[in-house]
């Protein structure tokens, strides 16, 4: 348990051995499950709860504030189970709580603890709930990164409880962000979430910072990381963040021919699809890229931020290549819905892979121009002219 100013409270688990949060991502710096008590004249606010695999000390922890049963309400600004995984277990320690959440936290929430019993409590944007000397005001914050995001916004103390937005999987036990050993670390650890957890979400991340910049505050506690506080952590945190989340400001449009190929065939074909685009007197830029030559994350942000793409893959064991999964593994799957593409690929002697590339992409809602091209071992002339076809038609679609 940490004090973070007068009536309130840090009262959440460290997890500084985590490496692996939510299966994919990667955590070096372990993570934190941060809860808050917040205590006012009258009334008692226990903010988002933490991770069931920490239920005994995070009980520990409010206890040495207050008796559980004085808790009168429970605020859950995201309910993701890392932080209300705990929930269903910590009821029982408690009185009759009322839980603050927006609808569809309302939803979630009862699924989690299966539970349809709880004394719950939808909030509206800008609704106020007053503990005694301090105003609980709840601000609808969707997609940051679930529906059911809000922020919790504290004005007497100036603090806003923003839950997931600007945290990170960084475990120190120093609270806050002047008290932080490896400042550099972190910093990684800020972006590394950003990229994880809010790179999908840009313009709500956009909508999100226009939201704190209406309010006045001098800290930021987040459920994740250390505390932010203003002169340390705080602008830069918020400065970074409206920077990741700027629209990529580009003079043409951008497309691109991701392949790779065993023998050199399936990679003429992706020349003839760059060619088909370039001739097709669209303003746009194109690029060539042999999947297995770059680092993957710099392709699979090429594969998000383009405006159209066409994937080419040889058939192995009846699929399409591994590296070509592990491209559209990381792909945005919220924000691919109608954008361009095309399918090719050379084959031996079955040719599933394009096709399957190409029911990926249907199911992501992407837009294919045209059905799979394929071309039986070496490409025929004919075969390379429909390739330049392919790129002329997906240009079109720019
Ligand atoms: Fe930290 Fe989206 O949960």
């Amino acid at each position: 348990m940490k004090q973070i100013c007068d009536g309130i409270y840090a009262v959440g688990a460290l997890n500084p051995a985590m490496r692996v949060f939510d299966i994919v991502m990667t955590t070096d710096y372990g993570t934190s499950y941060n809860s808050y008590l917040v205590k006012g004249q009258q009334k008692t606010a226990l903010i988002d709860v933490c991770h069931k695999s920490f239920f005994e000390p995070y009980l520990q922890n409010i206890r040495e504030v207050c008796d559980p049963k004085s808790i009168d309400y429970i605020v859950l600004n995201h309910n993701e189970p890392d932080h209300t995984g705990a929930l269903a277990e910590l009821l029982p320690e408690l009185g009759d709580v009322t839980i603050y959440t927006s609808q569809a936290g309302s939803i979630y929430i009862k699924a989690i603890t299966n539970r349809q019993d709880l004394n719950l409590h939808v909030v509206k944007d800008g609704e106020t709930l007053d503990l005694g000397g301090k105003t609980l005001k709840f601000i609808s914050a969707p997609f940051l990164h679930w529906p059911d995001s809000i922020f919790t916004y504290l004005p007497e103390d100036k603090v806003v409880f923003t839950c997931d937005f600007l945290g990170a999987h960084y475990a120190e036990p120093y609270t806050f962000d002047y008290n932080m050993a490896y400042p550099e670390k972190y910093g990684k650890a800020l972006h590394s979430y950003y990229d994880a957890i809010f790179g999908p979400f840009r313009k709500y991340v956009q909508a999100g910072l226009q939201k704190l910049d209406a309010l006045s505050f001098d800290m930021v506690l987040p459920s994740h990381g250390p505390v932010l506080t203003t002169g340390t952590m705080l602008e830069t945190a918020i400065a970074r963040y409206r920077g990741w989340s700027a629209p990529v400001q580009r003079e043409e449009k951008l497309a691109v021919v991701f392949y790779t190929s065993a023998y050199g065939n399936t990679k003429r074909l992706a020349v003839e699809v760059m060619d088909g685009i370039r001739e097709s007197g669209k303003q746009v830029e194109v690029r060539l890229c042999d999947i297995i030559e770059h680092p993957m994350a710099e392709l699979r942000q090429l594969l998000n931020e383009c405006d159209a793409f066409a994937i080419g893959t040889p058939t192995i064991n009846r699929d399409a290549v591994p590296p070509v999964w592990e491209l559209l593994a990381g792909m945005d799957a919220v924000n691919s819905a109608k954008r361009p593409c095309a399918v090719f690929g050379s084959f031996g002697w079955s040719g599933e892979g394009t096709g399957n590339v190409a029911a990926r992409l249907q199911s992501l809602k992407c837009a294919l121009v045209d059905e799979p091209l394929r071309a039986t071992f070496v490409p025929t002339r004919e075969d390379l002219q429909r390739a330049r076809e392919l790129g002329a038609r997906l240009a079109e679609q720019l």
